[in-house]
């Protein structure tokens, strides 16, 4: 078992209370899913089933995974009684999914008639609800109405999502992935009581790819993994997040808005676009120094020359986070060092105007690159260094935010 091993996985949902809300739709097997993975998060988690969503799934398949209570019959006897009014009170968020089309419209209309629409009734916590449903139905403005009066209400719309349907062929129906209702319920309970309410954080995540010709790139080994954890935490804590990435959306960016990008000079613009009214910047992303002077429009072809070998020309890049300037950003940078970690860390806190800087020894095997842990240093300008230990990269997120915080500069009002 190596170090690594031994951290202990991130608890987003820690000390969190959610009921899950499922209706009679095919896409109830993802709700098991979804409910797995939020008590993965820390998250205790209730289940409430409308009668149609106990013949896809059958309550005892969840009493068997989730450790809060099932309530599946209003009129069960051995349940507690107005178990709907226990369970609505003691939730963090409730998360409606699959949604069908007549359970909108029971929300939307304040029925309650079964233990989900009781239980949505009896809560005040933020309401997520996850529709699922043929595209047509969908589609239909009745349906359309009843989301658009849940939205009006607060209430959070997580999808559908685009692809197969279990009435046949494709469209825009299908319930969004157990991964992005999780995601979503984390979003949820971030807008409604996060310490980042208010806040935009930019963050960036990836190695750039600076081209030779089409197929070919100067690039280098970040998988995004650290700029990922730090946007879903600064997400989770209510924060308005852009990710810019050189990497595909991340699975579970729900409430991210996410801008992909290849180059420098690309996340540079991008960057800016973005950088009006943010909050802060946080560079996690590995930029090259130096592109190729030129790409070239064709594909580079083997030449048989006397002399074996070509020379690239290389050009310099902008200091993206340099030269991002703007008025309130506090700009956090990472250092990916192979030696001397804290003087040469140190060095770009003040060359690169930093709030502070997170270093990383790139060398170590559970640190730094495509790892799923790492180890890292603050450091400010006053000199003040806080050694972290070695954490998952979602918690190293969480420290610095906490440093972004209590940082002198990080403005006290919220916009
Ligand atoms: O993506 P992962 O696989 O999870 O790996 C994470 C990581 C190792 C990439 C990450 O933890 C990390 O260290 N990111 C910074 C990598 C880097 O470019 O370090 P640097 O020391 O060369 O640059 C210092 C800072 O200036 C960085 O915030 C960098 O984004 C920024 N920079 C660098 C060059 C440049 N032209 N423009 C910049 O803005």
């Amino acid at each position: 078992m190596s170090a690594a091993d031994a951290v202990p996985a991130p608890m987003p949902l820690r000390g969190r209370r959610v009921t899950l809300g499922v209706t009679g739709s095919v896409s109830a097997y993802k709700s098991v899913e979804a409910a797995r993975r939020l008590e993965d998060a820390g998250a205790l988690v209730d289940v409430a089933l409308t009668p149609s969503a106990a013949r896809f799934i059958p309550p005892l398949t969840f009493r068997s995974l989730v450790q809060g209570e099932v309530a599946a019959d209003l009129w069960d006897p051995s349940a507690p009684a107005e178990q709907h009014v226990a369970m609505g009170r003691r939730a963090d968020t409730m998360l409606v999914a699959p949604a069908s089309a007549t359970t909108i419209a029971k929300l939307a209309q304040g029925l309650g008639d079964n233990p989900v629409t009781l239980t949505a009734l009896a809560t005040s916590a933020p309401l997520v609800v996850a529709p699922a449903m043929d595209s047509v139905m969908y589609a239909q403005p009745g349906v359309q109405a009843n989301l658009e009066l849940l939205k009006a209400r607060g209430v959070f719309i997580a999808g559908p999502a685009i692809g197969r349907l279990a009435s046949g062929g494709s469209g825009l129906g299908r319930l969004i992935e157990p991964v992005e209702l999780a995601a979503a319920v984390r979003s949820a309970i971030g807008r409604t009581v996060g310490d980042l309410r208010g806040r935009h954080i930019i963050v960036t995540a990836g190695g750039t790819r600076e081209p030779i010709d089409p197929v070919r790139f100067v690039g280098n080994h970040s998988s995004g993994k650290m700029g990922v954890a730090v946007a879903e935490a600064a997400r989770d804590q209510g924060a308005a997040v852009t990710l810019v990435t050189t990497q595909s959306p991340p699975a579970g960016s729900y409430g991210i808005v996410v801008r992909r990008v290849d180059t420098a000079l690309e996340m540079q613009e991008t960057i800016r676009k973005a950088a009006r009214g943010a909050d802060a910047l946080v560079m996690a992303a590995a930029v090259a120094d130096y592109r190729p002077a030129e790409a070239a429009e064709s594909k580079l072809k083997k030449q048989d020359a006397e002399e074996p070998g070509m020379v690239l020309e290389l050009v310099e890049n902008p200091d993206v986070i340099a030269s991002i300037d703007a008025p309130h950003l506090l700009k956090v940078g990472f250092a990916a060092e192979t030696d001397d970690l804290i003087a040469n860390a140190r060095a770009k806190i003040e060359k690169k105007g930093l709030a502070f800087i997170a270093a990383n020894d790139v060398t170590e095997s559970d640190a730094g690159f495509q790892a799923e842990t790492n180890r890292v240093v603050l450091l400010d300008a006053s000199g003040e260094a806080e050694r972290l230990p070695l954490l998952h990269k979602y918690d190293v997120g969480v420290r610095i935010l906490e440093r972004l915080k209590s940082h002198p500069r990080w403005p006290a009002r919220q916009r």
